[in-house]
């Protein structure tokens, strides 16, 4: 993938106040995007989109939702709308785990994780949809998992990312005649703030089972997010990468 351009494309990221969304949304302001933060919480929106202006001298949007509802979903898209006029990206990476192994998992954990993780991305795809087809240009990049092929205790969070790809192919057919493509991005392992609270032996431990021997940064995964956004992918379409330093490549740990 060579070089791209969002070039004054307005895009969407959900869950951006921190971690991997932060990354993307600092990624494609620096590259020239107008672009809206969204997170649960207002003031941690706000901070974040205030230093993306800051650092970046890109115009930011701040927007509180939670996207797994209906309502929040509406509300992120038609402030987005208001404040710029137009959603040409939309990133969903918004995302949850509660790890238990099957015998354990609650049903409550079942349903929040794929509320957040599969039927979030669903709605907020909806929502943009309609104003991608007039526009007949539209990005949708969705944020799976390697963990998508499996992962110990994590029945829901798996089954969410793997429907995640499922819906993306979907998206990218339904997408396709009206200049909209659908594409994943699937990391493992990213040093997000949940990372950097874990100690050095712990840090080390689980680097040690990343072929390329590091954890990856926010930055890898907005590097992938930014190529399929841009002007120039627009005959690629159901599409996934994994950013994972080659873990997608062993069946193991
Ligand atoms: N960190 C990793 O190693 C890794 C690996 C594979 C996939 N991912 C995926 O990448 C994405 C981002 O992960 P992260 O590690 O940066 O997580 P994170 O917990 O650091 O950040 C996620 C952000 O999403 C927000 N959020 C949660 N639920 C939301 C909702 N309903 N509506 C709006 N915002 C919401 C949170 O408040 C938080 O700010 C997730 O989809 C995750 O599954 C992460």
């Amino acid at each position: 993938m060579g070089l791209v351009s969002v070039q004054d494309r307005v895009a969407v990221v959900t869950g951006a106040a921190q971690g991997i969304g932060l990354g993307i949304a600092g990624r494609l302001a620096r590259s020239g995007a107008l672009v809206v933060v969204n997170d649960l919480d207002q003031q941690r929106a706000e901070e974040a989109a205030g230093k993306l202006a800051a650092d970046t001298g890109a115009t930011v949007h701040a927007v509180a939702a939670d996207v797994g509802l209906r309502e929040g979903a509406a509300d992120l898209v038609s402030s987005a709308l208001a404040r710029f006029g137009r959603v040409d990206i939309l990133v969903n990476n918004a995302g949850i785990g509660r790890d238990r192994t099957v015998l354990k998992l609650s049903e409550e954990d079942w349903d929040e994780v794929i509320r957040v993780n599969l039927k979030g991305p669903f709605l907020a795809a909806q929502q943009v949809m309609a104003p991608m087809r007039e526009q007949k240009h539209g990005r949708i990049v969705n944020i799976g998992s390697r963990a998508w092929l499996g992962g110990f205790g994590q029945a829901n969070y798996s089954a969410a990312k793997g429907g995640l790809l499922s819906l993306t192919r979907t998206l990218a057919l339904e997408g396709a005649r009206h200049g909209i493509t659908a594409n994943c991005v699937m990391p493992a392992l990213i040093e997000t703030p949940l990372f950097q609270q874990l100690d050095d032996a712990a840090k080390a431990r689980l680097a040690g089972t990343v072929p390329m021997g590091r954890v990856g940064r926010p930055e890898d995964v907005a590097w992938a997010v930014e190529s399929f956004a841009a002007d120039e992918a627009s005959y690629v379409t159901g599409q996934h990468v994994y950013v994972c330093g080659g873990r997608s490549l062993s069946s193991a740990e």
